[in-house]
């Protein structure tokens, strides 16, 4: 398969991650013979730096032109501290996914079995985990109307969804429980908020059209809980754009530690993969940060075209560098610890 992939890095350790799943990926397309090109193009506090905004027009054509997105991280803390930026990296991503019509976002929480121990939650809790978050991205709070009130000490973010939205977001979270568990978890807040009525009454009206799927309607903050107290009882759960973020930080450390847990952002046509770590600003051009969530991204790359055997083979070689001990410091316990480029190398090596 000839694959145009874009290419963006972005800020703090994404350009570290990136450069090795990019050589897991050349690894790949060497022994199953297809052929990527890689297109780099500027995005985040880098892109600010060098045009003066986060996505620029010629990034999207980029993207929108690909075959894919692979996205390293985003985010500089000389914004973080700055209520009064005008231009924040953040912005473009959320224009990235808003342009791309990226309006589901897959986050995956799983356990390895070489990790059981490391997780925070007792192993007895989090064995067979293994759930599929459907965050709506492209909605929501993160969307709607935002300001100030003229007297500047008010200030308002409005929370806006359309039941078409609910609907397209839902349908991959059915389809993806068909082809799983068949149990569905819709979590919402429609004790409080009218968005999440109707979520709850849209999701409920599409239930007869999955009749094999059984379906569950759960307040956000109980989810909240039973995620600690329970992680293996969810198979896939959907959920509005903020309640989505929030949760899927929570599960994702579940499984030992954030740098391992990959994503994919979906919505007609191209797809965009990403680690669900941000940019780490603290271990920039260290050779510390985990690069195993964006090399797993790139392996939802390759399934999402079809290729489960190139999935697979990323995958395989993944679990034989938790096995061996061939991990980042996050996952050392002290022990002796790789560098990413050599996590890298290794994985590469070993596909
Ligand atoms: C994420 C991030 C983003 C989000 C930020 C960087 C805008 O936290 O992808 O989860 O909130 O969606
Ligand atoms: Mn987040």
């Amino acid at each position: 398969m000839k694959l145009n992939i874009a290419l963006l890095a972005g800020d703090g350790i994404g350009p570290e991650v990136i450069d090795q799943a990019v050589k897991v990926s050349d690894a790949i397309a060497k022994k199953f013979n297809h052929e990527i090109t890689w297109r780099p193009a500027l995005t985040g506090a880098a892109a600010i730096d060098a045009v003066g905004e986060p996505y620029p027009d010629s990034t999207h054509e980029i993207c929108a032109s690909s075959d894919a997105v692979l996205f390293g991280a985003i985010g500089h803390p000389r914004f973080d501290n700055d209520p009064s930026a005008k231009v924040r990296p953040e912005q473009g991503l959320l224009k990235m996914r808003k342009k791309l019509g990226l309006f589901a976002n897959v986050r995956p929480t799983f356990t390895f079995p070489s990790l059981l121990d490391k997780s925070p939650l007792k192993r007895e809790r989090i064995e067979g985990t293994d759930l599929v978050f459907l965050r709506e991205l492209t909605g929501g709070i993160y969307f709607g109307e935002k300001g100030r009130r003229d007297d500047g000490e008010t200030a308002f973010d409005n929370c806006v969804y359309t039941r078409a939205e609910v609907i397209r977001l839902a349908k991959k979270g059915f389809e993806l429980a068909m082809t799983r568990s068949k149990k569905l978890c819709c979590v919402d807040k429609a004790n409080v908020l009218e968005t999440s009525r109707l979520w709850r009454e849209t999701v409920q009206a599409m239930e007869k059209d999955y009749p094999e799927v059984e379906v569950s309607y759960e307040f956000v903050d109980a989810v909240a809980m039973r995620l600690v107290q329970w992680p293996n009882s969810y198979d896939v759960l959907i959920t509005e754009n903020l309640f989505g973020d929030i949760l899927t930080d929570e599960a994702s450390v579940i499984s030992g530690s954030m740098g391992l847990m990959p994503s994919a952002s979906l919505g007609a046509d191209i797809g965009l993969f990403e680690p669900i770590h941000g940019s780490y600003p603290q271990a920039t051009g260290l050779n510390i940060a985990n690069p195993m969530a964006t090399v797993l991204s790139a392996a939802m790359m390759f399934e999402n075209f079809g290729l489960q055997a190139e999935g697979k083979a990323i995958r395989d070689a993944v679990n034989s560098a938790l096995e061996k001990g061939i991990v980042t410091e996050d996952l050392s316990d002290g022990a002796k610890s790789y560098g990413t480029k050599e996590v890298g190398d290794w994985l590469a090596a070993n596909i």
